[in-house]
This record gives structure tokens, sequence and C-alpha cells, in this order.
């Protein structure tokens, strides 16, 4: 079958072969590729770290790090490695986000993502975890990637106990599936909490319907926008993977299967819908498409979460992003899915007036921030996303 996407469209209406929606939503019910970090034995980063020569206690510990949920996949994680068991964290600034994440603030939660991460992975070899956030002191946006973000020093402990949060590692993964089922109870937000034991961030559960009603509104309204600001669109566009060769090659990013795409109409849109260029990227049927989908994904929330802090420096951005993934191990733990929906927290013109109009209805004060707003959800689908090799992101090799 050799159509071009004009011939194909033509195709589907004159034999009524529509792709709606909903039917692209459908293949979330399909399981798929499952593995995440480099090397051959992608699902447990301890074990493909063993396989794949990351022999010492710290390339081990950094190999469960970078599997943390962080913005759009970029992994602006770079590490200098002291000895075997300590090192320091830097943004990789290379792969920040300046378009959507204007103050990098989304990139430092990332941080705290990855630290929280390597410090469960840490504790399953034995080790404890000392983290000096910022030991050069804050910086300015320009100055990211020059100071460290952490030093991480890991000691043998005899006595330590696994993270039973470690077991949730392998299968953790943001879902933006169209959710089914029940709505997320109370009692089940409450084992999510007594799991994660936030520290540093207060948390918000939502999941009446009318109120659930009103954020709606406003998250589909922030995508819109955000959709239809050029840069804003455009900077996902370069970290879109359009196919399984490109996902796997650079192994960062976002795509199609990331947003729960498989089987036939992957390809169909991979082949017919969705090709390179800015043109396709940028076409209003395009955008609508995008727009459409997210519509579906926000109806089918079955509760909402927002983190937020009573500041919001460098430091509180880090630490939040450490409640944040153990919230989503926890949620992972409970056989429960989850999806951050960042647009209407962002700090860009064209995002000011919404994202005001929801810290006033939050009663948010001068120095608080919203860092994170998800939905909570059940569904089966899987899709892990690749991580590149940890030892790329090793500074001096
Ligand atoms: C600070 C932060 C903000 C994020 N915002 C969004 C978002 O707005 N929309 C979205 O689909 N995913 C968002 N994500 C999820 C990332 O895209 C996701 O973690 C990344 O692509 C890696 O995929 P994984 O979590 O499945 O491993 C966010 C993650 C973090 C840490």
């Amino acid at each position: 079958m050799n159509f071009s996407r004009k011939q194909f469209i033509h195709h589907c209406i004159n034999t009524g072969l529509f792709l709606t929606v909903p039917e692209f939503l459908e293949n979330c019910k399909t399981n798929t590729l499952s593995t995440r970090n480099y090397g051959q034995d992608g699902k447990d980063p301890i074990q493909n770290a063993e396989s794949s020569g990351l022999r010492t206690p710290i390339l081990k510990a950094i190999n469960v790090g970078i599997t943390a949920p962080n913005p759009h996949n970029t992994q602006a994680w770079k590490f200098r490695i002291i000895n075997d068991k300590e090192m320091f964290l830097y943004v990789d600034e290379k792969r920040i986000l300046p378009q959507t994440d204007p103050p990098a603030r989304q990139i430092h939660i990332g941080q705290g993502t990855f630290l929280e991460h390597l410090k469960i992975g840490a504790s399953v070899i034995g080790y404890k975890t000392q983290i000096a956030l910022l030991p050069e002191g804050t910086y300015k946006f320009q100055e990211i990637g020059q100071k460290p973000i952490a030093k991480v020093v890991l000691e043998k402990d005899t006595n330590i106990k696994k993270d039973s949060l470690y077991d949730a590692v392998p299968n953790r993964a943001t879902n933006r599936c169209k959710y089914e089922g029940e709505m997320i109870q109370k009692e089940e937000y409450a084992k999510i909490l007594s799991l994660t034991k936030p520290k540093y961030s207060t948390l918000k559960f939502i999941n009446d319907t009318n109120s659930l009603g009103t954020y709606k509104e406003k998250l589909k309204e922030a995508f819109t926008i955000e959709t239809n600001t050029f840069a804003k669109h455009e900077e996902s566009r370069i970290w879109f993977r359009y196919n399984d060769e490109e996902i796997y090659d650079k192994r960062d990013g976002i795509s199609l299967r990331g947003n729960g795409l498989s089987g036939i109409k992957l390809w169909i849109v991979e082949k017919f819908f969705l090709t390179h260029g800015k043109e396709v990227w940028h076409s209003e049927s395009n955008k609508k498409g995008g727009i459409d989908i997210f519509r579906d994904q926000v109806e089918s929330t079955k509760a909402l979460v927002l983190f937020k802090t009573i500041g919001n420096s460098l430091k509180d951005q880090v630490q939040v992003g450490m409640d944040y993934a153990r919230f989503q191990l926890s949620v992972t733990s409970l056989d429960l899915v989850m999806h951050p929906m960042s647009q209407i927290l962002q700090e860009y013109p064209e995002m000011n007036q919404l994202r005001e109009e929801l810290e006033k209805m939050e009663q948010i004060q001068s120095d608080e921030k919203i860092q994170m707003m998800v939905r909570l959800g059940r569904s089966d689908y899987q899709f892990l996303s690749p991580r590149r090799n940890p030892k790329s992101m090793i500074l001096g090799t």
C-alpha cells in the first residue's frame, strides 16, 4: 500500500473509515514495548546496570535515578563522578525547555525526581544516600549547568532497609490514556499519601464531580492556549519522536506511544497524518487533533491532585520533585496511574491570566506556588519511554 496522505484521507472518506478520537484512544488497551534503560535488560534498572557494565555503586544508583519522571523526557541531567560512591549532579543546560518552562522550574523538579529515584535505588544495593542540595549556593537562570544541584554521597549501611517503593520503579510510567472505571476514592488517596509521606509540599485532592468540572475547563483552555502559541507548540515538536526508530535511536523526548497509541492506528497516524515538518505539526487539523485528544484525557479524570509549596526557590522546586517521585511510585504500587498537566502552571505571558485565575481560586499567597497538577485514574496501558545511556551523561568521558 503506497498512498499519499491526501489519497489516504480520500480513501477514508470514500470507504467510511473514519478515525475518531475515541477510536484512537482505544489503543490504550494494548500493552506495548517495555524496555526503558539502555542495554539488554531494560526493565529493572539495577539488573540492567549489572548486565551493562555499570559496576560501581554510584553508577548503579544513577541508572535507577534516570528512570525518574522528567519534563518532556529531555533527561536534563549531567554528572561529575568523584569516585565509586560520590558525584555531583548538574542540570544539562542543553536539555532545558526555555519556551514552556522559562524559569526552568519544571526542569528543577526533574532534578528532585532523579535524586529520589537514586536514593531509593541505593537502598536496594545497601547504601544510605546523603544529598547536599546546592552545595555551591543558588544561581541565576544564566548560570544553569555551571553550579551543581547536589553533591551525592553513598555510604554503606548494613542496617539499611530496602525502600519498598523500589518495586514500583520498573513499571512506573506517565499514563496519558483515557482512564476507565470508578473515580478514585478518598480511601485510595489516603493509601497513596501514607506511602508517599510528602515532606516538602502540601497536596490537595479533588474527586467531586462539581469541583472537577471547573478545573477541567481551565486545563483544557490552558492546553488550547499552549497549542495555539507557535513558539510553545514548536518546542514540543523539537522533542517529538515520530516513530519507533527515532524513539529508540534518540532515547528521549515524547511520542505517540507515550500518548497511548499503538497497533494499527499508530501505524496509520504515523504514516498518513503526523509526518515530519513544521507545516503538518502546526496545521489546524493537527492542532485540533491534539486538543481533542487532550479533552478526552481530561474528561476521563478520576481525581486531581495539586502539589503546593510555600516558597518557590530552586531548593523548593528540587524538593517538590522528591515528593512527586514518591507520589507517582506510590500510585503505581497501588495499580493506579497518573498524568501531570502542567500547561496552566507555566510562567509565560500568554498563560499569565489563566494561571493567575487558578492561583486566585486556590488562594495562593505571594511566595506560594502550585508546582504540579496531576490527574489520577485507572488504565492497563503501558509504555516505558526509553532513557539514554547514562555514560553519555557523565562529564569528562
Ligand atoms: C515537572 C514535570 C512536569 C511534567 N508535565 C507534564 C505535562 O504537562 N504533560 C505530560 O503529558 N507529561 C508531563 N510530565 C511527564 C513527563 O513528560 C514524563 O515524565 C516523561 O516524558 C518521561 O516519561 P515517563 O514518566 O513515562 O517515564 C511532567 C513531568 C515532570 C517531572
